[in-house]
């Protein structure tokens, strides 16, 4: 029988709800297996179940919070952008950049030349960035790929990311990110053969949710709506990148598909924010995108409080728009940027990037829930959000099991 495990003098932030930070001081956590069993002020903890502890461990009286969670990356690519950082700084933008063949088109190209185990171990350095700190759960899109054998690959090494570290990968279908050169000219097409491909990669135990890029410079709300289609005639959850740089009405639509989750959302309208509210739509925001594209539009984020749609935030790891590994950092921006709270922050890289996920079995510390928790150096859980630039990450503990370095 596995040892049962208490890890305790903890001052723990549960999160157990939205409303605060959940605090415990002297807390415990009881671990069977990957669960918590149990979650409170030690002193409140039953005589019976405390006697079931068979190791423990004393935190010393550090902070501990749930494991973060990182709901959208895209992180199994090759090659980088750095000379396109150079051109959008001279005043070339994004979306020029993109028509004109570069953007996320380059990476693809770079991304196909790259053998797997070439792709593997760059994603398997920028995972470990993350897991180090505190990341537990981790979103991976494909889109780099854009053919059959290329997405496979990319799903297949992100799924391989997942068996051999200690953390939660999920992945998400995105051949719906650009046209490949092959199909120039032919978008319809394209999305034609990004919906027969799926059954395929489903089949392959590949997706865990789909998405699309819709927008001027991805894909249109026609072409998208026949992505979502194709996903939900699988079972499968869908998800958007919506509107990043223009309103195209996506938000109204993923949500009409029960989406678990818009993402970018600065141009989102009024309609949009209550589509999201009436389907129970996450809003993910990604300060990194914002923050490298230079953007000035900010995503409506009092209209998102005020209707209450839940806000999560996450890295958007990629070689274009975001190229930064830490969700603390995210966490920060959202304050400064966004004008989001510490404590909307760190729900934001907890329990709403899971929900995010369509994942309820973790963010929070509660009995019950993954054992997954990070603990830190620090006082006060505002300052997760506080900090930036070094890393107070000091243990992790994902599945109820503690990582070694
Ligand atoms: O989330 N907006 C589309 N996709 C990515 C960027 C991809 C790229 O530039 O390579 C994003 O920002
Ligand atoms: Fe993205």
């Amino acid at each position: 029988m596995a040892t049962t495990h208490l890890w305790h003098n903890a001052r723990l932030a549960t999160l157990a709800d939205d409303t605060g930070w959940g605090l415990v001081e002297h807390g415990a956590l009881l671990v069977q297996d990957d669960r918590l069993l149990w979650v409170g002020a030690l002193d409140d903890m039953p005589a019976a179940l405390r006697a079931q502890a068979g190791a423990q461990h004393d935190l010393g009286g550090a902070l501990v919070t749930p494991g973060l969670v990182d709901c959208h990356t895209h992180l199994v690519y090759g090659g980088q952008r750095a000379g396109e950082f150079e051109m959008r700084l001279q005043g070339l933008d994004y979306a020029e950049i993109a028509r004109s063949g570069g953007g996320i088109r380059s990476t693809v190209a770079a991304t196909r030349a790259c053998g797997d185990a070439e792709l593997l171990a760059g994603a398997r350095r920028r995972a470990q960035v993350l897991m180090a700190e505190g990341v537990t759960t981790l979103e991976i899109k494909s889109g780099y790929g854009l053919s059959l054998l290329d997405e496979s690959r990319c799903l297949s090494i992100a799924r391989q990311l997942g068996a051999e570290l200690p953390l939660t990968v999920r992945t998400t279908y995105l051949g719906a990110h650009a046209i490949p050169p092959e199909f120039d000219g032919r978008a319809d097409d394209y999305i034609t053969a990004v919906c027969a491909w799926m059954p395929a990669l489903h089949a392959a135990g590949l997706v865990d949710a789909v998405d699309a890029f819709c927008e001027n410079i991805g894909f249109s709300p026609a072409q998208t709506r026949r992505v979502f289609v194709a996903a939900r005639a699988l079972g499968l959850p869908v998800k958007l990148h919506a509107e990043q740089l223009s309103d195209q009405d996506g938000a109204a639509l993923a949500a009409e598909f029960g989406a678990l989750s818009c993402d970018h959302l600065e141009y989102l309208s009024d309609a949009g924010v209550d589509a999201m509210r009436v389907a129970g739509t996450v809003a993910v925001l990604l300060p990194g995108a914002y923050y490298f594209l230079r953007e000035t539009q900010l995503p409506p984020v009092a209209e998102l409080r005020a209707q209450q749609v839940p806000i999560a935030l996450a890295s958007d790891h990629n070689p274009g728009s975001s190229p930064g590994l830490s969700l603390l950092l995210m966490a920060n921006m959202a304050c400064t940027l966004f004008r989001m709270t510490p404590l909307e922050a760190v729900l934001g890289i907890t329990a709403h990037g899971a929900r995010a996920l369509g994942l309820t079995d973790r963010g929070r510390l509660v009995a019950g829930l993954r054992a997954d928790f990070a603990v830190w150096d620090l006082e006060h859980p505002n300052e997760l959000a506080y900090w930036f630039g070094h890393n107070p990450c000091r243990r992790v503990v994902a599945g109820g099991i503690e990582r070694t370095a």
